[in-house]
């Protein structure tokens, strides 16, 4: 193969996908696109063929905005289709590479992955659990949270993931949110080698919630715990006599697969609601076209199924379509700062899908890590969660993909439960800092505030136009909010993102990042409002307004400016005392960079804070008309404070 075959060719537009990728590629004809734009709706039947039903639906989309059902009537087990329908060809393979931080190794074959879901599914139902029932995850990245995930499904019981860095408190609101009453944890886990207690944040966090009945313990660090007789039981022991196979339950394509809690613009977070089928045929689709996976790919997606990636990218996605997975546990500096790229030599990784602030990190570091090793297996990476800017994108691409691998910068959102703009990597001519273009069946657009379309480099609101099935169906007990967050911003059946973006003449869309007050810190979304409430219930705080400001490394870093109770003194341990009480309360991912203490906030007059002038206030930037605040004299004291901070 020519050298010019082998490497991205740069051109005035981009860098277009090298010639023998295209060649190679699962989808490389462009006509794709407009196929699937004259008529989705075939689009997305077509593709549905690659998932096993039970009973074919009768039609495809019933739209009544913004409420949509896909695949009425049709039948299926999304287990079945991760695991079941693999035996045939694929009993062997090597379904899950895991690795712990310690360089513990196991692997599972679909084989045996397909044994240990059914024995945990057999537990579950030991325990009264049925179909409808929400059962609660709270693991980090060890083999267990796998399969705790599939055996849910596979008995038709929803799961609530909740990251395992979250503090007891958090995940008790989750918990109490979703009525669950089983619980699914571990001892602890390794993290840059020190032991998380997480079954101590679990006595915690339950003892307030009250909801739990049962606790499933998977021994893991071997580090002291109690267990509380007649309420926590060992993974290991209750796997111990439980049969090796379970029937799958017939799930209707509407059914809740899964609830997924994020963080919004209220206090609360809310639970996402994702079904089965629609779910299943998008992630199952765009894990094969967006990259490009074929049988003997080796696959990385470094995501935590505590997000949504590691739902539809590292579970759902990629198992459906029999993919060897890598999954790592710890942290990408742990013993040192290859650790990643030791990993994709020894796993001879093809694929990898991670986060800009990692990007930006391992920039940081520098190339030298990446090349003590032997990466030249890969042949496809990609970003997701936040912004990836140009400088990181290029440096991404010519170090880690030796200026020869596509680069796929995939937006998405945990509402949208798939890849809805990314390249497609046999097609797309890619554009360092932007996503390029919606995947095919998907419309979007960017619009201003009456709904218009924005010209091409300006600024305005990413919108999705159609219905697409993976979409967000409700917010758990919450309809409401569901409507007020995502449908009443237009015309309540264009979708609001809450993202900024912008379209280039080409027609390529750059996202800004998020438009309402969602803070997102090394990709994890974070609600000031949520914050704020935890901020507001440490006795000495009267009031808080939080702010994301930018930040080089993380996409974003959380400034709160917080007004102290009267008589309460400001001193540097009372903001120690704060950052930790946040980091309690959320977790240590939500640590706030800065306090600024002050005696007011920029308000209306009618007493709400306004986060907008925070913001730009963090940023350094012009506030712009300030002269209906209560009190404008108070952002020039906020500035001055900042800018203190900032050069001290
Ligand atoms: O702001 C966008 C950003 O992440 C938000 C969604 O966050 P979450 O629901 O946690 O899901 C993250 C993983 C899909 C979006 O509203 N975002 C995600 N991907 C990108 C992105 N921003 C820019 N470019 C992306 N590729």
């Amino acid at each position: 193969m020519g050298e010019k075959a082998n490497q991205s060719q740069k051109d005035i537009t981009g860098f277009r996908p090298p010639e023998d990728f295209v060649r190679n590629a699962i989808v490389n004809d462009p006509d794709i696109y407009r196929r699937a734009e004259e008529d989705p709706e075939s689009f997305w039947e077509e593709n549905a063929g690659g998932i096993e039903w039970y009973r074919k639906w009768d039609r495809v989309l019933e739209w009544e905005p913004p409420h949509s059902k896909w695949f009425i009537g049709g039948k299926l087990n999304a287990c079945y289709n991760c695991l079941d329908v693999n035996l045939d060809q694929h009993a062997d393979k090597t379904a899950i590479i895991w690795e712990g931080e310690n360089g513990d190794i196991r692997n599972y074959t679909y084989k045996e992955l397909l044994e240990e879901v059914c024995r945990f599914a057999n537990v579950l139902k030991g325990m009264g659990v049925k179909k409808g029932d929400i059962v609660t995850i709270y693991l980090p990245m060890i083999p267990e949270v796998v399969i705790s995930m599939l055996a849910c499904a596979r008995i038709g019981a929803p799961h609530s993931v909740v990251f395992a860095a979250f503090s007891g408190d958090s995940l008790a609101t989750r918990i109490g949110n979703a009525n669950s009453r089983v619980l699914i944890t571990c001892d602890g886990y390794s993290r840059r080698g020190k032991i998380i207690e997480q079954k101590n944040k679990v006595d915690d966090g339950i003892r307030s919630c009250g909801l739990i009945d049962q606790v499933i313990v998977v021994r893991h660090m071997g580090n002291e715990i109690t267990m509380k007789d007649g309420r926590d039981i060992w993974w290991h022991e209750a796997m111990e006599n439980s049969d090796s196979s379970c029937e799958p339950e017939v799930m209707d394509s509407e059914d809740m697969l899964f609830l997924m809690y994020t963080s919004g613009t209220t206090g609360k977070p809310k639970g996402i609601v994702h079904t089965t089928g629609g779910y299943m045929v998008t992630t199952q689709t765009t894990t094969k076209f967006v990259f490009d996976l074929k049988n003997e790919d080796i696959y990385w997606c470094t995501a935590d199924c505590g997000w949504i990636t590691g739902h539809s990218y590292l579970v759902y996605g990629p198992l459906s379509n029999g993919t060897t997975l890598v999954i790592y546990e710890g942290a990408p500096d742990y013993p040192d700062k290859d650790r990643y790229w030791d990993i994709i030599e020894r796993h001879k990784v093809t694929i990898l899908y991670t986060a800009p602030t990692a990007i930006r990190t391992f920039m940081k570091w520098g190339a030298s890590w990446p090349q003590m090793h032997d990466i030249s297996t890969l042949r496809l990476i990609g970003s997701v969660g936040e912004p990836i800017n140009p400088g990181a994108w290029l440096w991404y691409h010519e170090n880690i993909g030796m200026g020869r691998c596509p680069v796929v910068d995939t937006w998405w959102q945990t509402e949208t439960g798939m890849i809805m703009i990314s390249p497609l990597p046999g097609i797309t001519t890619t554009k360092p800092g932007s996503a390029t273009l919606p995947i095919p069946g998907i419309k979007a657009a960017v619009l201003d505030d009456k709904g218009n379309e924005v010209a091409p480099g300006q600024d305005g609101y990413l919108a999705i136009l159609d219905p697409w099935p993976s979409m967000v169906r409700t917010v758990f007990g919450n309809e409401e909010r569901f409507i007020e967050t995502y449908w009443i911003k237009w015309d309540n059946k264009t979708y609001f993102a809450g993202d900024g973006a912008k379209k280039d003449e080409d027609g390529y869309f750059w996202i800004i990042g998020r438009v309402d007050d969602v803070i997102k810190v090394s990709g994890h979304r974070i609600g000031s409002a949520e914050f704020e409430s935890i901020l507001v219930s440490h006795p000495s705080v009267a009031e808080a307004g939080v702010v994301g400001k930018e930040d080089e490394l993380r996409g974003e870093v959380i400034y709160s400016y917080v007004t102290l109770k009267s008589g309460i003194e400001e001193s540097n341990e009372l903001k120690k005392e704060l950052t930790a009480y946040a980091e309690k309360n959320i977790g240590p991912f939500a640590r706030p960079r800065q306090i600024i203490f002050s005696d007011d906030l920029p308000k209306t007059r009618s007493g709400k804070i306004m986060r907008r002038v925070l913001k730009a206030i963090a940023n350094e930037k012009d506030p712009g008309d300030v002269s209906t605040l209560q009190d404008p004299a108070v952002v020039e004291m906020l500035k001055e404070k900042t800018r203190m901070l900032e050069s001290a």
